[in-house]
């Protein structure tokens, strides 16, 4: 066979097989492969008469069937799989072929992959993607970073598969190393806090305000036409009018309550922490899901507590006043987001460019919304802001609806409907907005208990105290 194939993709699953058709309906010669038939069979199925395309059982048949340097993207399960694929490929590659991740990698395991593949003279590239199958077949936004030179190799097929935004593909090199996985990675880490935030807002609306799915419904239409206008407002949208298909009323009531999930919400929140930086509205998302998963301990606890006796009447304008908290709890979360990226920069030495990030957001992933249009123009700007709550046209949003949060947090209080990621996001702007935190109480306990020293506001140095 003569090598003369643009690009291959090993792993042929729902992601795989549609992102490939993606890069063949571009006008470049594709080749798939994946050990299961039925998976090699699907592809050829959907190949189109302009399509030049083909896809074997064999890792060979893919490396024989590609132009050097090769260009080759993964796109199989997180974890093991990687590396099993790249035990089995990279015997098969030669120096200066470009090897690509485009799953959903832990960044350190990228790093460890990179690594390991330069000492071959292998390049290798950790793409994230976003935008689900549908996103992988007409246009995902993608997050590239790794080895520059072999970045622009990829390069022209990444920005025609991109979606687009008034143009402008959704994708740009982010840094080097494992930048594009650990861009994904918070992406994902703010489209759990965003997801929090709509459930619980739809559990306030549909216990308090007594909201039928039609109703919410055409509420999330009219919302997704205002500040809110975003892809997973749209979605849920859509969500309230499916029926059961087994005629039990609406599906979304038929659906345990039981939140999963894959891990890349907590590897957020987690290396959050280990950088020291304060991403609340995410934490309170994976928490969610932990507690949702303890279904049986949520009802033996309801039952010996119960719920606050007296049920209020819904307020008047509950509908705005949520709509307004769930777009506090949004700039919050957006925030926490770019405030965790900006850090990781530094610490990684990724030299990201924020507002990059923010305008490949802004079409075919899943965190895409409109509030990212004023997010780049924050960070294009020269001087950018410390925090994105601190420039001029976030600090105008926040305080139009912070009142209104503030009445959300209090009736769900008083209500007992858990609202976490809300909450958070509240404690989170308060006590960044207090210059004064009464925590010199605990610098004092501190060295009350165990020496271990405070600083004084009116001289330098540390002091101990035998109190
Ligand atoms: C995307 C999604 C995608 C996947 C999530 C789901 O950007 O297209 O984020 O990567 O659907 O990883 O994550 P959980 O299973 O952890 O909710």
């Amino acid at each position: 066979m003569k090598a003369t194939y643009d690009f291959g993709l090993v792993g042929l699953g729902v992601m795989g097989r549609n992102f490939l058709l993606n890069v063949a309906d571009h006008g470049f010669a594709v080749y798939g492969q994946d050990l299961d038939a039925n998976k090699v069979d699907s592809l050829l199925k959907e190949k189109s008469s302009e399509h030049k395309l083909d896809a074997s059982l064999k890792a060979e048949d893919l490396i024989n069937a590609l132009s050097r340097p090769r260009k080759v993207m993964m796109l199989v399960p997180a974890g093991e799989t990687v590396d099993k694929v790249i035990a089995s490929i990279s015997p098969l590659l030669e120096a200066g072929d470009i090897l690509i991740d485009g799953g959903n990698s832990f960044y350190h395991d990228t790093d460890r992959r990179e690594s390991y593949l330069k000492e071959k003279g292998i390049h290798y590239l950790g793409v994230g993607i976003s935008g689900g199958s549908e996103g992988a077949r007409f246009g995902p936004s993608i997050m590239p970073g790794g080895h520059r030179p072999a970045y622009e190799q990829v390069r022209p097929v990444l920005e025609a598969v991109a979606a687009k935004y008034d143009g402008d593909p959704c994708t740009a090199y982010l840094g080097q190393k494992s930048a594009g996985h650990y861009v994904k990675m918070v992406h994902n880490g703010i489209e759990y806090g965003l997801m929090q935030l709509i459930s619980e807002t739809y559990g306030l609306l549909k216990t308090l305000g007594n909201y039928t799915d039609g109703q919410l419904h055409e509420l999330f239409l009219e919302w997704n036409s205002g500040p809110l206008q975003s892809y997973l407002i749209e979605i849920t949208a859509a969500i309230f009018t499916k029926p059961d298909p087994l005629g039990n009323g609406s599906l979304l009531d038929q659906i345990l309550d039981k939140a999963r999930q894959k891990g890349t919400g907590k590897w957020t929140s987690q290396n959050a922490m280990d950088l020291g930086v304060a991403v609340p509205s995410i934490d309170a998302a994976v928490r969610v899901r932990e507690i949702s998963a303890m279904k049986n301990l949520r009802t033996t606890a309801e039952n010996t507590f119960g719920k606050p006796g007296s049920k209020a009447a819904p307020p008047q304008h509950l509908a705005e006043m949520a709509q307004s908290a769930l777009l506090f709890g949004y700039i919050t979360t957006y925030a926490q987001g770019f405030h965790l990226l900006h850090h990781a920069s530094v610490a990684y030495a990724y030299e990201l460019d924020l507002a990059a990030i923010a305008k490949i957001w802004r079409s075919g992933c899943i965190i895409r919304a409109a509030l990212l249009q004023d997010i780049s123009r924050t960070f294009s700007k020269p001087k950018m802001p410390e925090h994105l709550m601190l420039s001029p046209v976030f600090e105008k949003k926040v305080k139009e609806v912070l009142p209104y949060t503030r009445e959300i947090v209090t009736l769900a209080a008083q209500q007992g409907t858990p609202m976490p990621g809300l909450f958070n996001s509240l404690a989170y702007f308060d006590a960044l907005t207090s210059a004064e935190l009464p925590v010199n109480l605990i610098q004092a306990q501190r060295d009350f208990f165990g020496a271990h020293t405070y600083e004084r506001k009116d001289r330098e140095g540390t002091f101990h105290t035998e109190w």
